[in-house]
């Protein structure tokens, strides 16, 4: 199998990926309860530094947007040196990594920040549940549920906190030995709530218009971009996903303004999880990519269900320079040999993607035919 066009290298800025096989940024739970990343996590990310890009797991840049367990922070100085890490681990293999920045908004639950309100774009709670923090005489394994609670609309001071800790968290990202940060803008988080009309009731200047909708996000880009060159920086989006209770009444036009954004801001490359295979979400009726595509001119990564020939046939057709995977890096370390050769794929254990230690995260083999 050739898969000609997933093995080009592809220049980011004044990096040069080897291939063109993202490792799409995977919440696996391993840093400590004091969201410190481990030796173990320098280890996973080291046994996938052959692709052409990690993306690390979601990265909480402030304590009040952290809502899940053992999940890594860009915070503190503990929480950077923990990094240092895993980049020095990737680096030394190899490879390189960005840093996927984070604020949970409205998806936190009073749990994990001391009693207190979530913060959201608007007073909308989440459908469905999430993973709470674990009870005292907790076993290691499944976590309890807890229903979304209402959030608190953020004032004024709130959002300059939030984009104030992007900024902070770029800066640390660099400290720490990234190559990058990918601001988190998909998937129901904050900034996501902020974009669209179904999370966004705001009747002030962050709300309404797509110009204001997306004026938490330019002020974000501002803080990074102050911090990291925009070269490397990247955007990652989720214009058609409806999980979570997401919805916007246009989001062709609101990807539009967003790709115009990140253009204005010169940035590496925007991450669009659409679904154009298979699996993770509802297929998009209406895709968004070329829309994005046309006025974007930095790299653009598509995400979402990807094998290695339907990620060849999606670049090779001009569509995307890059395919990220999420699910198949999970339980196949060599997932840029096995492509490469056609071998077949492992499946991963999910009672372990979000708790354990090495089990189910660092003991997949490499393929032995
Ligand atoms: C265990 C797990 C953890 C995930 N964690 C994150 C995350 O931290 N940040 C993020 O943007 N997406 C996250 N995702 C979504 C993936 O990056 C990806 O978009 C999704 O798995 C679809 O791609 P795939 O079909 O290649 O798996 C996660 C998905 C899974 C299965």
């Amino acid at each position: 199998m050739a898969l000609d066009a997933l093995f080009q290298p592809l220049r980011l800025g004044d990096l040069t990926l080897p291939n063109r096989v993202v490792m799409a940024p995977l919440t696996r739970s391993r840093a400590t309860p004091a969201n410190v990343p481990t030796a173990l996590m320098a280890g996973y990310y080291a046994q996938r530094a052959d692709c052409g890009l990690i993306v690390s797991e979601a990265t909480a840049v402030h304590p009040l947007g952290m809502g899940w367990y053992r999940v890594p922070g860009l915070w503190n100085a503990e929480q950077v040196a923990g990094w240092a890490g895993v980049t020095g681990a990737v680096h030394a293999a190899g490879g390189r990594i960005f840093a996927q920045i984070w604020h949970m908004g409205r998806l936190v639950l009073p749990d994990y920040i001391g009693g207190a309100q979530p913060l959201g774009a608007s007073a909308i709670a989440s459908e469905g549940e999430t993973f709470a923090p674990p009870p005292p005489d907790y076993d290691g394994g499944f976590l309890p549920m807890k229903p979304y609670v209402v959030p608190r609309a953020m004032e004024q001071a709130d959002i300059d906190t939030v984009v104030k800790a992007f900024g902070a968290a770029a800066r640390n990202a660099l400290l720490a030995g990234f190559d990058g940060v990918e601001v988190h803008g998909a998937n129901g988080y904050i900034i996501d709530q902020f974009l669209k009309s179904a999370t966004n009731h705001r009747t002030d200047g962050y709300g309404g218009s797509i110009a204001n909708r997306t004026r938490l996000l330019r002020e974000i880009f501002a803080a990074v971009t102050a911090e990291v060159d925009p070269a490397k920086v990247g955007l990652r989006i989720s214009p058609t996903s409806a999980r979570k209770g997401m919805g916007d009444e246009d989001p062709g036009a609101l990807s539009e303004a967003v790709a115009a954004l990140a253009q204005e801001f010169g940035l590496g490359y925007i991450h669009l999880i659409e679904p154009v295979a298979a699996g993770f979400m509802d297929m998009a009726e209406d895709p968004v990519i070329e829309r994005v595509r046309s006025l974007f001119k930095g790299v653009l990564i598509q995400n979402g269900g990807f094998d290695g020939p339907t990620a060849d046939a999606c670049i090779a057709a001009g569509k995307a320079d890059a395919v990220s995977f999420g699910r198949p890096y999970m339980a196949n370390p060599d997932l840029v040999a096995r492509m490469q050769v056609g071998l077949p794929m492992a499946a991963p254990d999910f009672d372990y993607a979000y708790v354990g230690e090495g089990r189910g995260y660092t003991d997949y083999p490499r393929f032995a035919g």
